[in-house]
């Protein structure tokens, strides 16, 4: 099943865009077998093994911009890490004559205590844009809100949360207690849920996963209207490549408030700490190209199902130019079996 949405333009290739997709696909693969196991830093592990393994037999000449952290506390797709065919050393056969320029932010396993626990909505992520096209934001925390393309001319991150539901609400023709509204399980988010309770909107509290549940705040029919707190600004980067193809918005600021994230953040050009960022902001590139693989069962995706010679996939790919969101469910079939393909 492949279902494409496609526009006219021009931008990094769609077979590109494939190419990535195998990225994510081989990713979710890896972790997937560790599902359960208990041990989130294995899981993550392989995730980044096997995304690093196959982005050097894609032909970019690649920036790691969003990361597993600074080289010296992340031996593989650290920040500045170069990555890609151009680089790899051990390629036999021929060479592309050409290679893509690209920055690529990364999170190799996006919720790793989902996959460790068997949990729904872990999912392997990556987001590509031509050099410079996405912000290299500093791992801090990031208040963030997320609402799909009815809404997102109606809500502003400094706006009190009765104000915002009644908007959204407003824009989708409903009523307020019909929201689901998707937030963080953290002690720092019990005013933000009191709020929510006040308006009689519905609460999905999740233990991992802002950046899945924004992807389904994106997307109508998903029962997801938004995302709401405090998370990742990593995964603040990914949300915004993602609402760039799905035509959705994230607002978000940078938690500032101790002298060492000043520090970080000047380190990486960032001053104005108290800039609201849009998805322009924080993936301004004029090409993006956003893939994701379900690791385990998800609501837009499935996770990742072995049936002893071979194993499926579900995965988001998107980009802008051309426009095209594809949901792809792919069956990898170890060769040399006599795999009976189901539909
Ligand atoms: P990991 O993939 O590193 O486990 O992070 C998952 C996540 O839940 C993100 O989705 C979210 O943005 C962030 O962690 C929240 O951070 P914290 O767990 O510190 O509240």
């Amino acid at each position: 099943m492949d279902m494409t949405m496609t526009h006219e333009g021009s931008g990094l290739s769609s077979d590109l865009s494939l190419e990535f997709l195998r990225v994510v696909e081989q990713a979710a693969i890896a972790c997937a077998r560790t599902m359960g196991q208990g041990d989130r830093r294995k899981s993550d592990q392989v995730a980044v093994e096997a995304m690093r393994q196959v982005l050097d037999t894609v032909a970019i000449d690649g920036t790691i911009v969003i990361g597993e952290g600074e080289r010296d506390e992340a031996p593989m797709l650290y920040i500045g890490e170069r990555v890609g065919m151009v680089h790899a050393k051990d390629i036999t056969g021929p060479r592309p004559v050409r290679y893509s320029d690209v920055d690529i932010a990364v999170d190799p396993l996006e919720g790793t205590n989902l996959c460790a626990t068997g949990a729904p909505n872990a999912i392997a992520v990556l987001a590509v844009s031509e050099r410079g096209g996405l912000l290299n934001a500093p791992d801090l925390y990031m208040e963030k809100l997320v609402v799909g393309p009815s809404s997102k001319h109606a809500v502003s991150l400094d706006a009190p949360v009765a104000d915002n539901l009644n908007a959204i609400a407003k824009c989708l023709g409903r009523d307020v207690d019909d929201l689901v509204v998707i937030v963080l399980d953290r002690p720092r988010h019990e005013q933000l849920i009191a709020d929510i309770r006040a308006t009689g909107a519905r609460i999905r509290l999740i233990g991992d996963g802002d950046l899945s549940a924004g992807i389904a705040a994106a997307v109508v029919g998903t029962g997801v209207h938004a995302v709401m707190g405090t998370g990742g600004a990593p995964e603040g980067v990914l949300t915004a490549a993602a609402m760039r193809c799905l035509n959705g918005e994230i607002f978000a600021r940078l938690v500032v408030n101790k002298p060492e994230h000043e520090a970080r953040c000047r380190a990486m050009g960032i001053t104005d700490f108290d800039r609201i960022y849009r998805s322009t902001d924080l993936a301004p590139g004029r090409s993006i190209i956003f893939a994701a693989t379900g690791v385990t069962d998800g609501s837009l995706m499935r996770g990742v199902r072995f049936f002893g010679d071979g194993t499926r996939t579900s995965s988001l790919i998107m980009q802008n130019q051309p426009h095209q969101v594809r949901f792809i469910d792919s069956i990898h079939v170890v060769e040399g079996m006599n795999v009976k393909i189901k539909f």
